[in-house]
């Protein structure tokens, strides 16, 4: 994690340019953010990123989405269902509200312009640098394989992502502030060195709601404590049912001793606006037979308009691809612009 003091400043400069969203400027803002297409997208993706998404698309940002498929391999050694990963977060994406019209939504394979700018960004950090960016080295120590290139020079390639749509706005939880940094870092470097090129860049990071997993812990689905956003009803309900709490009968809402019972009323908190509080005190008695019931129904009433359109979207893989396609060739011709001006900045026309 950056330290204190850097996450004070962080935020400050978050909250600045929400205020200017809110002022109305909104369309001095380019937003760029992303996914890496290992799996489907669950409740802490939406509480926590896509809805704060769709809610900068609708304020007038401009607003574009990279599907990351090359730091899939950051940290694993597999392509394994990837296609199907990338179709079906793209589904996700359209079901939850984000407007293909509006927001441009792409894949890292398919932008070779974009991947180009990685050569002249790596000539810009140190070794040291990449070496001490806390966010990799937990990722290394969680995946158990020794530290590839890609996972070390991948956040100089989020910078690639960032900027070769002059990105100037980064929603990020605040394991990714590391990141951005490197970004502006980067940035910074190159105008300084070649002239300017690439715009300050600020990490949007106060607007996100943090939704625990079932079991208390950070929602990911390798915890098996997640509630995919595509899961039928009775998907949620079992899962719901299957979490654990405790042997106390009456229902309290008590984040620290009580996590697996807490994160249910969390969760329900969330889907219907209420205090957890309040749920808390209501289901009293009933014990967690009663909350599990209620959590169960306030998620799948809250998600039921959502999957309804993910359904069709199921249902028509042509226009899933056809979305990609045009995300895939708006972001060729932006990155292909960016490029060529940086070939000028830096004296390479022949
Ligand atoms: N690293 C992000 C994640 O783990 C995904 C991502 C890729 C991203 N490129 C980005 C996020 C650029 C913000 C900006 O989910």
């Amino acid at each position: 994690m950056p330290n204190e003091g850097s996450y004070e400043a962080a935020l400050k400069r978050s909250k600045q340019v929400e205020d200017d969203i809110a002022a109305g400027n909104a369309g001095k803002y380019t937003m760029l953010t992303g996914d890496r297409p290992t799996g489907r997208l669950h409740m802490g993706h939406y509480f926590g990123t896509i809805k704060e998404r769709v809610r900068l698309q609708e304020a007038g940002v401009n607003t574009n989405i990279i599907i990351a498929d090359y730091q899939v391999i950051t940290d694993r050694d597999t392509t394994e269902h990837i296609q199907d990963n990338v179709y079906n977060m793209v589904m996700d994406y359209l079901a939850c509200g984000i407007d293909p019209e509006k927001t441009m939504i792409f894949t890292h394979s398919a932008v070779p312009a974009e991947n180009q700018l990685m050569l002249p960004f790596l000539s810009l950090v140190t070794e040291a640098e990449l070496l001490r960016n806390p966010t990799v080295k937990a990722e290394q120590a969680a995946s158990g394989h020794s530290l590839t290139g890609l996972l070390l020079t991948y956040p100089v390639h989020q910078a690639c992502d960032i900027l070769f749509c002059k990105g100037n706005v980064v929603p990020v939880g605040r394991d990714q502030l590391p990141h951005i940094e490197v970004t502006s870092k980067i940035a910074r470097r190159f105008n300084e060195r070649y002239g300017k090129v690439f715009p300050e860049v600020t990490g949007l990071l106060g607007t996100a709601t943090l939704i625990p997993g079932l079991d208390g812990r950070k929602m990911s689905k390798s915890y098996g404590n997640a509630i995919s956003i595509s899961m039928t009803e009775q998907e949620t309900a079992k899962l719901i049912k299957k979490s654990k709490t405790d042997s106390e009968r009456n229902i309290t809402f008590d984040p620290e001793n009580r996590p697996g019972v807490s994160a249910l009323l969390t969760t329900a908190g969330i889907c219907t606006g209420r205090d957890p509080k309040e749920i808390a005190d209501e289901i009293g008695m009933g014990g967690s037979g009663q909350l599990k019931k209620y959590v169960t129904q306030a998620v799948n009433d809250y998600f039921a308009p959502i999957r309804e359109r993910r359904h069709q979207y199921e249902e028509d893989l042509d226009y899933v691809k056809d979305v990609l396609h045009e995300g895939n060739r708006k972001a060729n011709e932006i990155a292909q612009k960016t490029l060529q001006e940086v070939r000028e900045a830096m004296g390479m026309v022949y």
